[in-house]
């Protein structure tokens, strides 16, 4: 019978040694698990924080409404606007201003006021020397109506991507000049 009780005290063993790896697989699974969740909870910001520019960039392509095209004529008008940024995880806004005008075609475009020369910001028409012109009040440089330069800067002034929806003007990123011929 003693031999009969071993036997089933064995018998019983065996069972509870496997359910002793049954736990510590259990627990290994369990932590490994945890682990991997606490290793996702660091790698996961860090992955979003590189793909930020990226989704950035994709923002950068945003339009802003800034004036209704029945306002916009042959004179160059100023028009100033927001542009918000993001740079990097900092939102800030710049303020920034374009000449915008209908062309003879009645394309409109918008130029940029910031000199091609040192980057001051020009003016329309603010020289009574030189009429109907851009002028740099820094160091003289002179555009046409179209940005073309005529004194002392390299480069006609930029332009601005400009996109006409429900009868407004949009205005994008700048661009090298796209009107001057
Ligand atoms: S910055 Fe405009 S002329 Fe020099």
């Amino acid at each position: 019978m003693g031999n009969n009780q071993n036997d089933h005290h064995e018998a019983e063993y065996i069972p509870n040694s496997n359910k002793e790896m049954s736990r510590r697989q259990f627990l290994t699974y369990t932590l490994g698990g945890a682990t991997a969740y606490m290793a996702a909870g660091a790698i996961l910001p860090m992955v979003r924080f590189a793909v930020d520019p990226i989704l950035q960039k994709k923002a950068d392509g945003d339009y802003v409404k800034v004036a209704e095209v029945t306002k916009i004529n042959n004179e160059p008008q100023e028009f100033s606007f927001e542009l918000k940024q993001q740079d990097g995880w900092y939102p800030s806004t710049a303020n920034l201003v374009a000449w915008i005008r209908k062309d003879e075609s009645g394309t409109i475009y918008a130029l940029s006021p910031i000199c091609k020369h040192l980057g001051c910001t020009v003016g329309w028409n603010n020289n009574k020397s030189y009429p109907d012109e851009y002028h740099c009040p820094c160091h003289g440089a002179r555009y046409t109506k179209v940005g073309q330069t005529l004194a002392v800067s390299p480069k006609p002034l930029d332009t601005y991507k400009v996109k006409i929806e429900n009868g407004w003007v949009y205005l994008g990123s700048t661009e090298s000049n796209t009107v001057v011929k």
